[in-house]
């Protein structure tokens, strides 16, 4: 193992978890800054109390690392005004490796403006030596977020109309955020990081179906459905307002991009969605009468 110079942030998450995965697969073990020390994934080479809240964790997290992977939380609106702290520590402090977790698309959307936010801070940063990853929507958004409703009400309910996106697997993203993590070359550079092919949410609904043995429909409500349905159900208005917009991306056309930007960087194909789907998804999840 080399030196442990590398903390990631978000080290509990989908992404974090991935990253320090494929960090300690090349043998580059890394620290997990957690809010919770028991919480510390066993893929970390140790644990570091970090909170974006709290600005006394910002020093004593950092101290000893040279490299950092920096990922901000979901659904949190307002997502450059939680972060911003801690990024002006950075910018503040000495130099450093900085590989952001950005999204593509989302430097579009003046609803949701954190990202492209976050980016410009960052790249404006002297000291900062900037890597930006923008994925695509994620591949395992559909067992971390729709599982009820696939599993329990037979159907996707998402506002993303007959759009595309290419769904990328977390792994993927783990995978390159570690070689830009542990090789030289990639400072100044943006990588967009997508899944082989896009896929519509009644290609996702139509394999589902055939995965659980049981038919999954994509309802594809519009805007204002899925904004009363989720206010009949007690979602809080700011997550209904957040995703609006989100899967609006995908029913413009703006989430079908596909790059080649994994395989350059990790010198393999990215993974299929229908792959990620078959090991997340199958008739033994049956829910019984
Ligand atoms: N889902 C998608 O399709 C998609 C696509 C592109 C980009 N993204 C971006 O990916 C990010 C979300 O990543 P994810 O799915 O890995 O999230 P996740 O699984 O929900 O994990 C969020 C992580 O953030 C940590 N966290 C929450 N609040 C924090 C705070 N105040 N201080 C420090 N850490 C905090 C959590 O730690 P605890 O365990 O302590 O809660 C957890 O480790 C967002 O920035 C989103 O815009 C998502």
């Amino acid at each position: 193992m080399k030196t442990s110079t590398v903390l990631v942030t978000g080290a509990t998450g989908t992404v974090g978890r991935a990253v320090l995965s494929a960090l300690h697969a090349r043998g580059h073990a890394a620290t997990a800054a957690v809010r919770s020390l028991d919480r510390v994934p066993p893929e970390a080479a140790g644990g570091v109390v970090f909170d974006f809240a709290k600005p006394e964790t910002f020093a004593p997290a950092l101290a000893g690392h040279d490299r950092l992977f920096l990922i901000g939380p979901p659904l949190v609106p307002d997502l450059d005004t939680l972060m911003r702290p801690f990024i002006d520590f950075l910018i503040a402090a000495g130099p450093l490796r900085v590989v952001y977790l950005s999204a593509d698309g989302m430097d579009a959307l003046p609803e949701l403006p954190f990202h492209a936010n976050n980016e410009k801070l960052l790249r404006a940063a002297p000291h900062l030596s900037l890597t930006v990853l923008r994925p695509g929507f994620f591949a395992q958004n559909f067992a971390n977020y729709s599982r009820p409703d696939i599993e329990e009400r037979g159907v996707l309910f998402l506002p993303a109309g007959s759009g595309k996106a290419a769904f990328i697997d977390v792994a993927d993203i783990g995978r390159s955020a570690a070689v830009v993590l542990s090789e030289d070359g990639h400072a100044g550079k943006t990588y967009t990081l997508t899944g082989p092919e896009a896929w519509s949410m009644a290609d996702v609904a139509a394999t589902l179906t055939r995965l659980l043995g049981r038919p999954v429909h994509d309802v594809a409500p519009n805007p204002d459905v899925f904004r009363s349905t989720l206010a009949q159900a007690g979602v809080p208005p700011f997550i209904t307002e957040y995703l609006i917009p989100v899967y609006g991306l995908i029913a413009r056309g703006a989430a079908a991009n596909v790059t080649d930007d994994v395989r350059r960087l990790t010198g393999r194909a990215p993974r299929a969605l229908a792959d990620v789907l078959a090991e997340q998804f199958s008739p033994k999840t049956k829910p019984t009468p």
